[in-house]
């Protein structure tokens, strides 16, 4: 029962840090040129990494690439996205396009849709990646930063899903993968809002991956635990989780590697890493109260 409740208590922590971002971003409010480049080489599919310039995104892309499908990248930032272009056309045989947006605005992804949908790209994987976490408490942030994270979590993987469902069933068999965390699978006191989006795109992605079955649209979902994307993450798990931390942590050209192999083979949940998979077997089968009560006090 200690072992139980120590692994109960790893959870907790791993979900936490999933939460990357340390500080709460604020919205912008509006980017110059979203749309960058215009050749299209039509002879290999499309795949759409929303946030693939960086971390895990940026993983999933090189996954996609080595499988060549040429690919669209969308993140709000043009110097990584450049950079991330430059790197995978150098070492890949496809083309890599790059779109400037910030997901969290409403109208970003009915522009993303609709620059698909006119030059009528063959767009076989949407990969729904971008979100923020953050170590701090809920309670503590204002309500600004948290509407920016539904709309940033929940919001753009909904609306990127459902506007470009037209040309995923157009070009089927087609893929949808969102990614989440495995602080989605049990409330967090500390970090409500950030479990309960990552609960709200794994409970959204069961749903879809069911209704869009007999389309040839599968969706899958990515639940990953501690992922050192950037220095802070690493410090975090190390601090909180010791040893265990370490171990539970995958790579994350590993976490692109295995999301993309498992997504190709229409996988529901992928959670990446041994130690990983089995505690996420014992959170979900924990007592929703239990859980909460023994994650509780330690967020912060
Ligand atoms: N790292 C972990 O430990 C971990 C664990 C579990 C789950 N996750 C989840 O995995 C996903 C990626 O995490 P990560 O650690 O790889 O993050 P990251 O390294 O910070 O990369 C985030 C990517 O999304 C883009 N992005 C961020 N905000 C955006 C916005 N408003 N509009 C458009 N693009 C935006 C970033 O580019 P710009 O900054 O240029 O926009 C970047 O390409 C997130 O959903 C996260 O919740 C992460």
């Amino acid at each position: 029962m200690k072992k139980l409740r120590l692994l109960c208590i790893a959870l907790l922590l791993m979900g936490e840090v999933s939460g990357q971002m340390k500080e709460a971003f604020v919205p912008l409010d509006s980017l110059e040129s979203p749309i960058q480049g215009s050749h299209l080489n039509d002879s290999l599919p499309y795949a759409l990494v929303a946030g693939g310039s960086k971390g895990i995104g940026y993983a999933i892309a090189v996954a996609l690439a080595s499988r060549n499908y040429n690919l669209i990248l969308v993140a709000r930032h043009y110097d990584s996205l450049f950079a991330a272009k430059k790197k995978l056309e150098s070492a890949f045989p496809i083309h890599v396009e790059i779109l400037t947006f910030d997901l969290s605005l409403e109208d970003s992804a009915d522009k993303i849709a609709q620059w698909c949908i006119s030059r009528n790209i063959r767009l076989k994987v949407l990969c729904n990646v971008a979100g923020l976490g953050g170590e701090k408490d809920y309670l503590k942030l204002p309500l600004d930063s948290l509407r920016y994270m539904v709309n940033l979590n929940i919001e753009s993987c909904m609306a990127l899903s459902l506007t470009l469902l037209p040309l995923l069933q157009k070009n089927a068999p087609s893929h949808i993968l969102n990614v989440a965390s495995m602080a989605g699978f049990a409330p967090i006191p500390s970090k409500n809002m950030y479990s309960a989006t990552k609960a709200a795109v794994i409970y959204f992605s069961y749903a879809l991956h069911y209704q869009l079955k007999d389309k040839s649209v599968n969706v899958s979902c990515l639940a990953p635990g501690p992922v050192f994307t950037k220095p802070s993450i690493r410090k975090v798990t190390k601090k909180k989780l010791g040893w265990f931390g370490m171990q539970m942590a995958v790579a994350p050209e590993r976490v692109g590697e295995l999301a993309v192999r498992r997504t190709l083979k229409k996988k529901i949940i992928i959670v990446p890493g041994t130690w990983a998979r089995i505690s996420s077997i014992v959170v979900r089968i924990l007592p929703r109260k239990l859980a909460t009560s023994m994650y509780n006090g330690l967020g912060g």
